[in-house]
């Protein structure tokens, strides 16, 4: 982020905006919406810049602008269409100590101003860098038809009742409050006038104060394999919601990105053969949060498959807190989805195992001789390190050398890759990836184009994908 985006108090503050013509006007339109003492040198004014003067809403000097004009101004626009003249302009800004913009020049600019969607005091500031006005336009638009046009005076309404709801205690009761004026009750009130909105405020208190205080709640959610999209609306309005998150080292950034500012957000990683928070200190984190606050236990894909979720609503019930589940997309099933193939098919497999690599006593044992029957199908979870083992006990119990086996690292996620391999290659197919990131095995399965591309050789690959 070349620019960080802040907003400015201008109350009172001088802006200065060297150019009076079509290009000052653009500029000056938005600068009328602040409280800003605006002051504009330019010869030739355009007539509308002309009638604002007359309306005492700005001053205008019809000259160009000289050394001292921008004395004490918080902000310079040089807005000529004149590359020489802005130069100038804004040179005087700067030893004027201002911030400067010369309109529509990115590079010669300090500061830049943004598209704006105005429901003052609910100001939205888009910007692209320069990048995409056409997207930032896009943006203002999708904006200006989501914000009801009330909103402006529902924020006020809201903003004057400010010191009368600090009655709440702070969090999530006072939280609630304010939800349900703005995206419940206030609106439905405004169509009725600002009274209604008012009595609305008053009525709400009056509910809040009257409710029972809250008491925590732990909800254990399945964030899907790491692609945001794959996140469950239930799991993304809950994160919206908490007041602390609780995470696994495997969530994501962006998923992150969707907790509240407010909220404590808490890593409790378990590096693989690494250093690693203890279950049990897990579960007493879960409990001291879960007895007052509504905590997010975030959990890669499906909480219920190797989540180690028993060990923590055993400890969230013998300390009585109350807790829900909230499913989420296991990685079996985005990474069948990134190579195009299904869990299970008619004639091929009526089942489906789904496997750990390694247990708490090591590489983990299962039913070999099943697993080693032709068709069978297999999702094995944490399967790297485990891939010599794997190899080892499935041919022991008669799998063929060529039995199908891809792995996929990182499914559903930008740095996603895919590994064909054999049952007799495995180990050295892994060893050749070096994979830093989680990886899915699927014993029995081919990516659909080279199963494709085997069946059918004068298959085009491309048509097949
Ligand atoms: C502790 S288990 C958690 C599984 C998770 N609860 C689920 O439903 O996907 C971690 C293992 O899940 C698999 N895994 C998790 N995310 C993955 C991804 N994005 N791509 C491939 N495998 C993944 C890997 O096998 C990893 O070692």
């Amino acid at each position: 982020m070349r620019h960080f985006p802040v907003f400015l108090n201008l109350r009172g503050r001088r802006v200065v905006v060297s150019g009076a013509g079509a290009c000052a006007v653009a500029k000056l339109r938005l600068l009328l919406k602040t409280e800003a003492a605006l002051a504009v040198y330019g010869a030739d004014a355009d007539p509308l810049v002309r009638q604002w003067a007359g309306q005492g809403r700005l001053t205008l000097t019809e000259r160009a602008i000289l050394q001292g004009d921008a004395d004490g101004a918080a902000l310079v626009y040089g807005a000529n269409e004149d590359a020489a003249e802005d130069a100038r302009a804004v040179a005087i800004g700067k030893a004027a100590g201002a911030l400067t913009n010369i309109v529509d020049n990115l590079d010669d600019s300090e500061f830049i101003t943004p598209t704006i969607v105005d429901r003052d005091p609910v100001t939205v500031a888009i910007g692209t860098e320069g990048a995409a006005p056409v997207l930032a336009r896009r943006i203002k638009a999708d904006l200006e038809e989501r914000l009801p046009a009330a909103l402006g005076q529902l924020t006020r309404i809201g903003q004057a009742f400010r010191p009368r709801a600090e009655a709440l205690p702070m969090g999530r009761k006072r939280r609630n409050f304010w939800s349900r004026f703005y995206f419940d009750r206030g609106p439905e009130a405004l169509t009725q006038g600002e009274d209604a909105a008012r009595l609305a405020l008053e009525d709400l208190l009056s509910e809040e104060l009257a409710a029972r205080p809250e008491v925590g709640h732990v909800w254990l959610v399945g964030t899907g394999p790491g692609d945001p999209e794959l996140l469950t609306l239930k799991a993304r309005r809950l994160l919206h919601e908490a007041d602390v998150v609780i995470h696994d080292r495997l969530v994501p950034q962006p998923i992150l990105e969707l907790a509240r500012r407010e909220a404590a957000v808490i890593e409790v990683g378990k590096i693989p053969y690494g250093k690693s928070w203890k279950q049990e200190d897990i579960n007493d984190l879960l409990v001291a949060h879960g007895r007052t606050s509504q905590v997010v236990r975030l959990k890669s894909g499906d909480p219920g498959i190797f989540g180690r979720l028993d060990e923590e609503m055993d400890a969230l019930d013998r300390a009585n807190v109350a807790f829900d589940i909230v499913p989420g997309v296991t990685s079996a099933s985005a990474a069948a989805a990134s190579i195009k193939v299904s869990l299970t098919k008619r004639g091929r497999n009526g089942s489906l195992r789904i496997l750990t690599g390694h247990d708490v006593k090591g590489f983990a044992e299962h039913d070999w001789r099943d697993l080693a029957k032709p068709g069978a199908v297999a999702a094995i979870y944490m399967g790297v390190r485990a891939s010599a083992f794997l190899r080892g006990r499935l041919m022991i119990h008669g799998a063929a050398e060529d039995t199908p086996i891809t792995a996929i690292e990182n499914a559903s996620r930008p740095d996603q890759r895919v590994f064909a391999s054999t049952l007799i290659d495995l180990p050295d197919t892994l060893e050749a990836a070096a994979p830093q990131g989680p990886v899915m095995l699927f014993l029995g399965l081919t990516p659909r184009a080279a199963e494709i591309a085997a069946r059918e050789p004068e298959f085009q690959l491309s048509e097949a994908l």
